[in-house]
């Protein structure tokens, strides 16, 4: 196992960035962003001489260091993964603890993957364009030259000019969110400069810029709590996403901080984005950048900002060290959050969660048969390893069943919720490793614990949990099923109707589906999908005709359906709608930017008919988000550098 970050080639170890000032101007035009980021360093070690800084695709304009410009800097070749290193010689030699200045101007390029600059026909308003960045994993460095590693954590500030309102991953100085959008001037038109502030130390990969037509409007904030809250949206989707998300989000964190402490960002605000956003959610301090597929118009896809928000802790707050231990980022996270959904609604939600979860996990680990790296809960990544083809349901899933696993072992919640609050504390604004989790575990319960517990951990099949690969759990899990049973039992009823051919002997209606909510559905559809028969087709067409999925406006089940369907004899029929649906060549008119829908929708599509699956993401690839482009390229095979080149 790699000590040391394999994934830059910063010198972090040596010397690391506590602070960054930015000052960037957000060019629609050319599409870049140009300006300075002047890092603030401080030496760890005595005799330091270089810094070592990660980019990619920027183009450096120049260098001072403590104000003073210097010719000695050099651009490295270009790592496919990595990017190019940034070597600074410094002009005095540094002993541990001193501090120096290192002022880089610099601009994006267009070839980067941290930010995509939407054309004004891309968003909901389609009369402004649009930008928004991806940094993590490793994307940071296509955003500004970073020591690109979690284990450096950093505070920021940033002043940006820009003719549409910006928002960072910050705390708001000016101008207020709650006063007139863009200062009140014109938007579009006027430059306005916006001051941020992060004053609470983070990673790189939480480095986070948006800029749009983006409007506010705050939530109510339970009674003393000393954080804010509200939502960023279009102002197209405003109403949509103010409903969907203001009832709920302040009370899931003010429960998450009855876990696991006070709230430190100051500010929560959640963001939705247009359709291209490649994730459900990703947690960018004080502001959550979500999908706009959440707004499904019933409350129903909320568990995702549970998720975000619970990474505040997880993930924010206590940090993995590197992409080996990035489960404990995000099976942390998933573990947590579904402890929240028992909190907040009742245990049989929390099982409903994990039934879902169980399944993406061994569609995650049958994908990986081939690359049985990716199954283990730590990886071990070369040096200059991609962290965004090892990305599954793999760390979330095996991470949470690992921590459940745990906490029955200990003897429940009661026994593993003070255990939590103690590790929270104890790392809280550290970057750590498996090893650190699991010496502070043993100690904690060597210290608070009994006899027989530590007997009990010591029971525990680390080495399967941690380090071993394969196509299950180290352990059969058992969840509260009281939700997934009905779901479960109507799918059953449908396989075991596989051999009616005579399709009006069937019994089934459109109202089979009223009493089963949307996560039931999901359960449902998964369910069919699971079994090795796939169901006949004229079975999937009556199914189609009484519940109307190939319709449905909810992504979330839509997606499932075309993964059934494109399995079975019915897939000819369904391919083309599949087709059409990912693009939004439909009349959803929207791509479906988010990688958990449109990855599996296109390789599923790619079994039945490659030539169509090819031509449809042709047609459409440069409305993805550059990080998708590549993954379903990878996923159908296509070298996306010829296909850039040629398409
Ligand atoms: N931090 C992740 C998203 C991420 C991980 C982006 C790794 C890039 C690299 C985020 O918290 C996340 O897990 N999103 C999920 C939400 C879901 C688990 C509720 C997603 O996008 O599906
Ligand atoms: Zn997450």
């Amino acid at each position: 196992m790699h000590e040391a970050d394999p994934t830059s080639q910063s010198n972090y170890l040596q010397i690391a960035t506590k602070h960054i000032t930015f000052d960037w101007t957000v060019d629609f035009d050319n599409k870049v962003i140009t300006g300075t980021a002047t890092h603030d360093c401080i030496a760890n070690i005595d005799e330091v001489s270089e810094v070592i800084f990660d980019t990619s695709y920027l183009h450096i304009e120049g260098v001072k260091v403590d104000g003073d410009a210097v010719q000695d800097f050099r651009l490295g070749p270009k790592h496919e993964v990595m990017g190019s290193a940034l070597r600074v010689s410094l002009p005095r030699t540094l002993s541990a603890g001193s501090s120096i200045l290192v002022e880089i101007t610099y601009r994006t390029t267009a070839n980067g993957t941290a930010l995509q600059f939407l054309e004004k026909e891309q968003t909901q308003g389609k009369t402004f364009p649009f930008l928004f960045s991806q940094c993590q994993p490793i994307h940071a460095r296509d955003l500004a030259p970073v020591q690109d590693t979690p284990s450096v954590k950093l505070t920021y500030s940033a002043s940006i000019r820009s003719v549409l309102p910006v928002l960072l991953s910050a705390r708001r100085i000016f101008p207020p969110s709650d006063g007139p959008a863009h200062d009140g001037k014109i938007i579009g038109k006027d430059e306005v400069v916006y001051t941020y502030d992060q004053p609470t130390p983070i990673p790189s990969y939480l480095l986070a810029i948006a800029a749009g037509n983006l409007h506010y409007k705050p939530f109510q904030v339970p009674d003393g709590k000393q954080w804010k809250s509200g939502v960023w949206s279009e102002p197209e989707l405003m109403d949509s996403s103010f409903w969907e998300f203001s009832r709920d989000t302040t009370s899931f964190l003010a429960a998450a901080e009855n876990l696991a402490g006070p709230y430190r960002f100051g500010v929560y605000d959640l963001l939705v984005l247009p359709p291209s956003f490649p994730y459900g959610g990703m947690e960018n301090p004080c502001l959550t950048f979500v999908t706009p597929t959440l707004l499904a118009g019933d409350r129903s896809l909320t568990d995702v900002v549970i998720h975000e928000l619970t990474h505040s802790w997880f993930g924010n707050g206590v940090t993995h060290a590197h992409a080996s231990h990035f489960w404990l980022n995000e099976g942390w996270t998933t573990y947590i959050e579904r402890v929240l959904l028992q909190i907040i609604h009742s245990p049989a939600h929390r099982g409903l969660s994990s039934v879902i979860g169980h399944k993406g996990l061994l569609d995650a680990l049958a994908f990986f048969e081939d690359k049985p790296k990716y199954q283990k809960l730590v990886i071990d990544f070369d040096y200059g390893e991609n962290p965004d083809s090892a990305y599954s349901r793999v760390p979330y899933d095996k991470g949470a069943n690992f921590l459940l696993h745990i906490e029955r072992t200990l003897g429940g919640l009661e026994v593993f919720l003070p255990y939590v609050k103690d590790y929270v504390a104890t790392y809280m604004g550290h970057s750590i490793t498996t090893e650190t989790w699991k010496d502070h575990l043993y100690a904690y319960f060597q210290k608070n614990g009994s006899e027989g517990q530590i007997k009990a951990l010591n029971s525990i099949n680390w080495d399967a949990w941690l380090h071993q690969s394969g196509l299950r759990l180290p352990v059969e899990m058992e969840y509260d099923l009281t939700l997934a049973n009905p779901a479960n039992a109507l799918a059953d009823r449908w396989y075991e109707s596989r051999h009616i051919m005579d399709i009006s002997k069937l019994d089934f209606k459109g109202s089979d589906l009223d009493s089963l909510d949307a996560n039931q559905r999901a359960v449902f559809l998964e369910r069919l999908e699971s079994y090795n028969e796939p169901l006949p087709a004229g079975h999937l067409f009556h199914f189609d005709k009484l519940y109307s999925f190939s319709e449905t406006l909810s992504a979330e089940i839509r997606f499932r359906f075309y993964t059934l369907v494109l399995k079975s004899q019915a897939a000819m029929h369904f391919v083309q709608g599949a087709a059409n649906w990912v693009i939004g060549a439909d009349d959803t008119g929207v791509i479906k930017g988010r990688m958990k829908f449109c990855r599996p929708v296109f390789r599923a599509m790619f079994k039945v008919n490659p030539n169509l699956t090819i031509s449809t993401f042709r047609q459409a690839q440069t409305q993805f988000h550059p990080i998708a482009q590549s993954l379903i390229a990878q996923d159908l095979g296509l070298d996306l550098a010829r296909l850039r080149v040629s398409g």
